[in-house]
């Protein structure tokens, strides 16, 4: 297994370019399941993910034709299997979000259960209510979600009882292809949920209210093919702006969208740094300053995101003060402040909220990375500590962020991948 061997106390300082998101590419793939004709997407992320939903893709009998550059044209129409097997959604739970788009095109869907995963027990109920609402059939047997629909599935008024990402997106893909209206409400507001929405749009889909909590889908026969560019990675530009922040660095990134970031960039400028921005970029600039403890709660969006907590973690635990960090989006989501104590980290878990008492220095140590955001965290506390810090089970990390080492060496860093 890869491990990244990282020398700390190196002030970041540089520019990068923000890769194609994650979170909004996951869904928009599973979308062009939707289309009878060829869909082409680009930008995307060169992640383990993404490869992962490929293969999904793949194996269901839809063409697939990539470029060097990542642009994949993908043509559903020669799809001949309607499974998602267990060896692939266990290694990524996103893989649920077939379900709704091949059970409103090809009427079945025959889809593995995604277990528990590291941050809690991630339950897919809302998703099933949802299309079982829109008059969809649907049994749960030997660890497989079997879903089926006679004719078109039927449009609801469906009020989701959390905000859920995957399930919002999941019952808008749905919902394109129903007969008559559909009224998500208390659906999630995520710029990714709205980059999917923009992407059925172009599809053909007739689609409003997408980034408030109240979507309203009226459903069409069939969609299109079409090309979409997929939005930026909100959480890596947060990642790069928060490891720079706590090296006491400057950053500036390109290809981003400051407005997806409100509630991160004032949480930055809280903690001390100095942030600029204009259309496509931002700057941050800590001017070599140790930056103040910040308290936060996560939330749905517009509220502080979860997959920004843990970086705030490691900010804090070398932060003058002591803040506390509070995460209601998942349990079980603060278990890398375990491995940051070993690194000389002073937190306390109570419940669901961390209490971070800020030290002036970390210590290098040996720490494992449990899930794909832990795992960065881990890496922002090595960039800060004295000596190096191995950070073991890597493959989180390449889960979600494209060539991190990379990225981090053009600002600077000290870091490299030991091959396992
Ligand atoms: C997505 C993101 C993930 C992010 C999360 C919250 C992708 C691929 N992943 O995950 O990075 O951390 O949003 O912003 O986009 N829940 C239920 N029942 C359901 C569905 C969800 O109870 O049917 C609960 C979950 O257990 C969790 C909360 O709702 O406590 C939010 O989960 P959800 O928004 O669905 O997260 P994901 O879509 O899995």
């Amino acid at each position: 297994m890869d491990k990244l061997a990282i020398r700390g106390g190196k002030r970041l300082d540089g520019e990068l370019w923000v890769s194609g998101a994650k979170n909004a590419a996951l869904p928009i793939l599973a979308a062009t399941l939707l289309s009878p004709e060829p869909v082409t997407i680009r930008n995307l992320p060169h992640l383990h993910d993404i490869t992962t939903m490929m293969e999904l893709l793949g194996c269901m009998g839809v063409g697939l034709v990539v470029d060097e550059r990542l642009s994949i044209e993908i043509d559903a129409s020669t799809i001949k299997d309607f499974s998602a097997p267990y060896e692939l959604v266990k290694t990524m739970r996103a893989s649920i979000l077939v379900l709704g788009p091949m059970l409103a095109h090809f009427g079945k869907a025959h889809v593995s259960f995604p277990g528990g995963c590291a941050i809690g027990s991630r339950p897919v109920d809302i998703h099933l209510k949802g299309l079982e609402a829109m008059g969809a059939t649907i049994d749960v047997d030997g660890g497989y979600i079997n879903a089926s629909v006679d004719g078109r599935l039927k449009g609801a008024r469906i009020l989701m009882e959390t905000v859920t990402v995957g399930g919002t997106e999941n019952l808008l893909m749905a919902a394109t292809l129903a007969e008559g209206q559909t009224v998500l409400e208390n659906a999630a507001r995520e710029p990714e949920v709205v980059d999917l929405a923009l992407c059925l749009i172009a599809m053909g889909a007739k689609i409003s209210g997408h980034g408030t909590d109240t979507i309203v889908i009226d459903g069409v026969e069939k969609l299109h093919g079409c090309t979409y560019d997929v939005m930026p990675d909100r959480i890596e530009a947060g990642t790069y702006l928060v490891a720079a922040a706590a090296t006491g660095g400057r950053v500036r990134l390109r290809d981003c969208d400051a407005g997806d970031l409100e509630v991160v960039l004032t949480k930055l400028e809280e903690a001390g740094a100095t942030v600029t921005t204009g259309p496509d970029w931002i700057e941050l600039d800590m001017e070599g300053r140790r930056p103040k403890a910040v308290s936060l709660k996560t939330a749905p969006y517009p509220g502080f995101p979860t997959d920004m907590q843990a970086q705030f973690t490691a900010l804090n635990a070398v932060a003058e003060g002591t803040a506390t960090v509070t995460e209601t989006v998942f349990e079980n989501r603060l278990i890398q402040t375990h491995e940051m104590n070993r690194m000389g980290a002073n937190i306390v878990i109570e419940g669901n909220t961390a209490i971070i008492t800020g030290q002036e220095t970390l210590r290098g140590a040996p720490v494992m990375a449990s899930d794909l955001r832990a795992s960065a965290s881990l890496v922002i506390a090595g960039l800060v500590a004295q000596g190096e810090t191995v950070v073991d089970r890597i493959y989180h990390i390449d889960r979600g962020y494209e060539c991190i080492e990379e990225k981090l060496q053009t600002l600077g860093a000290d870091i490299r991948r030991l091959a396992g």
